[in-house]
């Protein structure tokens, strides 16, 4: 069979198992919309699926040319799901969907398959099956698609697989003023891209999917410096302007593996391949924070804001010496600095941090007072505090306790939402994320 005949039977099947999937009032929506697209694509006017590498006859991709981000690609299946080690991309957007009180076990099953094939095609460039606006998915520009569960998706389809720490986390009372608006979801959505116009699209074709199985609790919508504008493996800045990520695992060396996935002593992952996801909205006061000048800002941290150096060194890969004290005695990193108080005090106590900036439109500024700032401000500004480790008890717990208990930053920053999600492993070709839960 030649490639073109390949694909059109992949498409075939994929049109035949969708209209098994889906039931009831989304059939008929998604079968118009699937008998759209095979018919666009006999014609060869369909912008999904032409050609071996699905980019013949496909006006979005001829009229992307050779742009590098264009055809970027992060592989959906495999052993862990992608969107943690991989790169960060400039956006991201996280999703809590709570699902329907009437949707079961057999009812999730459906929606993890849908998903996962959804997301399969999405991130190779391809339109799922029911895509309406296929012109939209050529572009893949690095998208992730990354599914975290919350506990009810446990409680309903295999209670004994849960992991024990797959609740929510003990209060933090003297900083959290944690709104239930962003708060725990049963089911994460997490997409990752370097173009806003395909995210948007592949969060509207998931979401579409998802509408009969619950409904939307939160969207948090965050971005970094956009793909381009820094050189390859420059740490982002957050909105306070500082270095942020510096202290880091890596995929270079076997850090990665040790913190996420929990390949470590006095750490054990919940599946292998595995791992989990603490979501922190953050809240960062900016308009304070414009009252403090550079030698302050750099004091609270323990590090340069030009360079992100630790204040005891010149570089920002030099290592922070918390034993340094100035001429009259004095810690040079001072005993309240965020880096001293977050720095780990056990091998495993660890995390990945992968923060995203939010940064809501200044109309709702008035909103601050909510968040716990001062009242005049003109920014409700913060961090998507993105955090994946093994073991959210081991790891992030202790690190936020010492935070909590004394760390200047929280004279501008107030933690407003807070859910645990557990994140599957990634799955075989023919599986879907999570499918390791429904077998006997
Ligand atoms: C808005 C809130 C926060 C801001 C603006 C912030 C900013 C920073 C910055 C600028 C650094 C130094 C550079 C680096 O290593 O990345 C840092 C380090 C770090 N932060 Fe935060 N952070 C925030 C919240 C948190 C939270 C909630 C945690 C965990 C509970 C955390 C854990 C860490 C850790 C583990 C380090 C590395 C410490 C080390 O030097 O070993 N941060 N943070």
């Amino acid at each position: 069979m030649s490639n073109d005949q390949n694909e059109t039977a992949r498409r075939r099947s994929l049109f035949s198992r969708r209209n098994l999937l889906i039931g009831g009032a989304t059939a008929s929506a998604g079968a118009v919309a699937g008998v759209g697209i095979e018919l666009a694509h006999r014609g060869g006017t369909s912008g999904n699926n032409a050609g071996s590498d699905g980019h013949e006859g496909n006006p979005q991709a001829v009229a992307s040319g050779d742009a590098p981000l264009a055809s970027s690609r992060v592989t959906f299946g495999g052993k862990r799901q992608a969107g943690i080690a991989t790169p960060a991309p400039a956006f991201g957007n996280f999703i809590g969907l709570r699902l329907r009180p009437s949707v079961g076990a057999s009812d999730i099953k459906r929606l993890l398959r849908i998903l996962s094939e959804d997301a399969r095609e999405l991130m190779s460039g391809r339109a799922p099956i029911n895509d309406q606006e296929p012109e939209l998915a050529a572009i893949s520009a690095n998208l992730t698609i990354t599914l975290g569960f919350g506990e009810r998706i446990f409680d309903v389809v295999n209670p004994g697989a849960k992991p024990s720490w797959l609740k929510p986390l003990p209060a933090f009372e003297k900083i959290d003023k944690l709104s239930d608006e962003w708060g725990a979801a049963d089911l994460l959505l997490q997409l990752c891209c370097d173009d806003k116009v395909t995210l948007a699209h592949a969060q509207r074709m998931l979401l579409k999917e998802t509408r009969s199985f619950g409904t939307v609790h939160w969207v948090q919508d965050g971005f970094r410096n956009s793909a381009g504008s820094l050189k390859k493996g420059t740490t982002m800045r957050n909105l306070f302007g500082q270095v942020d990520g510096t202290i880091n695992p890596t995929t270079e060396d076997s850090s990665m593996d040790d913190v996420v996935y929990g390949n470590m002593d006095g750490l054990k992952p919940w599946v292998d391949g595995g791992t989990s996801l603490v979501l922190r909205r953050i809240h960062m006061n900016v308009d304070t924070w414009d009252e403090v000048d550079v030698p302050g800002r750099e004091d609270a941290i323990g590090r340069k804001l030009s360079n992100g150096a630790p204040l005891t060194g010149q570089k920002e890969t030099d290592p922070a010496d918390l034993s340094a004290t100035t001429p009259i005695g004095f810690p040079v990193i001072a005993d309240y600095a965020h880096i001293r108080r977050a720095t780990a005090q056990a091998p495993h106590e660890k995390i990945l941090r992968r923060p995203y900036n939010y940064d809501l439109p200044v109309s709702q500024a008035s909103g601050l007072a909510k968040a716990g700032s001062s009242t005049g401000g003109v920014s409700q500004t913060g961090l998507i505090f993105a955090s994946y480790q093994a073991d959210p008890i081991k790891q992030f717990v202790p690190i936020q306790q010492r935070l909590a208990e004394l760390d200047m930053l929280n004279t501008w920053t107030v933690p407003i939402g807070s859910a645990v999600f557990a994140i599957p492993p990634g799955c075989e070709d023919d599986g879907f994320v999570g499918d390791f839960l429904f077998k006997e």
